[in-house]
């Protein structure tokens, strides 16, 4: 069985992840952080019943790892919060799954440095949904194709989600920037604002939209769209838990879901 730990356990994310924990045949929740609910039983604060784990404070997170044989920890916070819990977790030995988004330079370094400097593997992915995996892919190859097409994102979350724009649509910038190569981001526009050789970036918000991405590559009297929309969070619940059972077998490294999927091999 493998022990694996959810840090933001109360939250959307977490939630359903120590659902997905609870209904994995080789995996068995063994610990659960939060910075709400400190003490009470997790599974009595996300409506799951009593479970016999604590929440737990991230402060106290090495202790609590190796106290209970922790060997996964899967992170959905918030990008300050996850960059600690990761570097706290890779100390006391852990194998980590963040799906956590919003990371800057300095919070990417720590982590991959904490990774390395403990021997432990890693799944980082500001998306675990099989589809938009395929989505990034598909990118790829029109972006090969469509040279010379303008480029524009948009993406469309919940009024409650906090970063923005969304981590899977910097990565989409990102893979399309690799092909094409050399153009500026821009995000939104107000004023005058001439197109240039650039990719725009939209971040849309409200009311309870899981996540929708959508690609548009417009050329000379045509465009193609390239869409991925999320009905539910199970998409990216169950492709974490998935990864922390991948991980466990992975020698130290830092790995995406494309590895996972064994996808681009
Ligand atoms: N990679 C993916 O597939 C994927 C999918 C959905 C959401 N996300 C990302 O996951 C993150 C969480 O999303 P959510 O909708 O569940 O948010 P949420 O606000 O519902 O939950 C976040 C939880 O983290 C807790 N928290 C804050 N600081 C903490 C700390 N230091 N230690 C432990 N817990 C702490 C909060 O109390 C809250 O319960 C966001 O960054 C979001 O963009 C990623």
């Amino acid at each position: 069985m493998i022990r694996a730990a959810v840090t933001g356990a109360c939250g959307r994310m977490g939630t359903l992840i120590i659902q997905n924990i609870l209904a994995a045949q080789d995996m068995e929740l063994s610990a659960a952080f939060d910075i709400t609910n400190i003490g009470m039983d997790v599974g009595e604060a996300v409506g799951s019943g009593r479970l016999g784990v604590p929440i737990s404070d991230p402060a106290d997170m090495e202790f609590v790892i190796k106290d209970t044989g922790t060997q996964v920890v899967i992170d959905f916070t918030i990008a300050k919060a996850a960059a600690g819990n990761v570097v706290r977790a890779a100390n006391a030995g852990a194998n980590l799954v963040v799906g956590t988004t919003g990371f800057n330079e300095e919070h990417k370094q720590q982590m991959h440095r904490a990774i390395s400097d403990n021997s432990v593997a890693a799944v980082i992915s500001p998306n675990f949904a099989v589809g938009v995996n395929i989505f990034w892919e598909l990118l790829k190859e029109a972006a090969g194709s469509l040279d010379g097409f303008d480029v524009e994102i948009m993406e469309v979350h919940h009024n409650k989600k906090k970063d923005a724009p969304s981590g899977t649509a910097v990565k989409a910038a990102e893979v399309i920037n690799n092909v094409l190569g050399g153009r500026d981001y821009v995000y939104g526009r107000q004023g005058i604002a001439p197109r240039e050789d650039e990719i725009g970036i939209h971040a849309v918000r409200g009311g309870d939209v899981v996540g929708d991405h959508t690609v548009m590559f417009f050329g000379d009297g045509e465009r193609i769209e390239v869409r991925h929309q999320a009905h539910s969070r199970q998409a990216f619940a169950g492709g974490a838990v998935r990864a922390a059972g991948w991980v466990m077998e992975q020698p130290a490294g830092v790995y995406g879901m494309a590895d996972v999927l064994g996808l681009g091999k």
